[in-house]
């Protein structure tokens, strides 16, 4: 038996012990052998020699096993040095994904105003005409329906053409204070270079007790965020129309490509117009029920802010799911 132990012990590799272990446990092998000569003992020394032949048989497992055990951890630390990864040369492609450049825009956006205490609201896409227009303001028949031309549904539904009906419903469901910012999807019958059917808006509404929301707040705010989302820029209020807003004003910053001196994107003026907003008109409070009380509003279109901040000339494109557009944007 020594022998065999000694086999097992000179294996120096799994192909070698492999041999070994047929030899010695296999059916033909020497343990077989052993148990074979059972039959020609005599019937009393029978057990004690079965026991001394488990018992050695035993011992080779055992042995055997730790063998097996460490040419195999032998066999994979030659492997691992042999076919070690060479890390330097070549780079695994990254799969991990990135945001749109409309959803990071507006989650800035969104950031910014969560910072200043404003509450998100985000509102439903099907809107009834009451909420989407009347309530601002915009009759039937109104002209300025015709901007806002959409996609109508039974019953007098409508998509939404802008995130401002949210206005409608939190004050409806609410008293001031109110606070609070509705981004989100908005559709119109739209499509040219600067225009999808399906763009975004972040809508914002500040409602207080009388005399207690200027138009300098409004400023303030608009001038403080435009500066975060585009860093020092002129921002320049020009009075405009919105029937939801009286006062309104349509506010732009200095062409962040020209500086404003003029070029094609900026179409000369060395200005980008950028967002609409006013004080919110008397005819939208009465339309909820709400009295002595002041409030301004605005709306930003979150594609124009997208477009700008990353040099994007259609915005169609950003729509056309087209990943090596998308990748770029990262
Ligand atoms: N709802 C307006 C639009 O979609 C934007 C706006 C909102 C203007 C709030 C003023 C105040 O054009």
């Amino acid at each position: 038996m020594e022998l065999l132990e000694k086999k097992i012990e000179q294996a120096n590799d799994l192909a070698a012990l492999e041999s070994v272990r047929i030899e010695i446990f296999g059916k033909k092998g020497v343990l077989a052998a052993e148990f074979a000569k059972m039959r020609e003992i005599p019937n009393e020394e029978k057990k004690e020699f079965a026991k001394n032949l488990n018992i050695k048989k035993a011992k080779l497992t055992k042995l055997f096993d730790f063998k097996k055990m460490k040419l195999e951890a032998l066999a994979i630390d030659e492997m691992m040095a042999k076919e070690g990864v060479d890390v330097t040369l070549y780079k695994i492609k990254s799969t991990s994904g990135a945001l749109h450049p409309v959803m990071e825009t507006m989650n800035k956006i969104i950031d910014y105003f969560v910072s200043m205490n404003f509450s998100v609201h985000e509102g439903d896409y099907i809107e009834d005409d009451f909420h989407n227009f009347e309530a601002l303001n915009l009759p039937k028949h109104h002209p300025a329906r015709d901007m806002q031309d959409t996609f109508y549904l039974k019953d007098g539904f409508v998509l939404r053409t802008h995130t401002s009906p949210v206005q409608i419903h939190t004050m409806k469901k609410s008293k001031p204070p109110i606070r609070m910012i509705s981004p989100g999807s908005v559709f119109r019958r739209d499509f040219d270079i600067t225009h999808t059917p399906m763009f975004h808006q972040v809508e914002g509404l500040v409602v207080d007790e009388e005399g207690k929301v200027s138009f300098s707040n409004l400023k303030w705010i608009l001038e403080d965020f435009l500066r975060y989302m585009f860093g020092s820029v002129e921002v320049r209020f020009r009075p405009s129309f919105f029937p939801f807003t009286e006062p309104s004003t349509e506010v732009d910053i200095s062409c962040i490509f020209c500086e404003g001196k003029g070029c094609r994107v900026c179409s000369k003026t060395g200005w980008l117009e950028i967002l609409g907003a006013g004080m919110v008109d008397a005819n939208v409070f009465k339309a909820v029920g709400y009295e002595n009380v002041s409030g301004y509003a605005f709306g930003v279109g979150v594609e124009r802010l997208a477009m700008l901040i990353h040099s994007i000339g259609d915005l169609r494109s950003l729509f056309e799911g087209d990943v090596r557009l998308l990748e770029q944007f990262r």
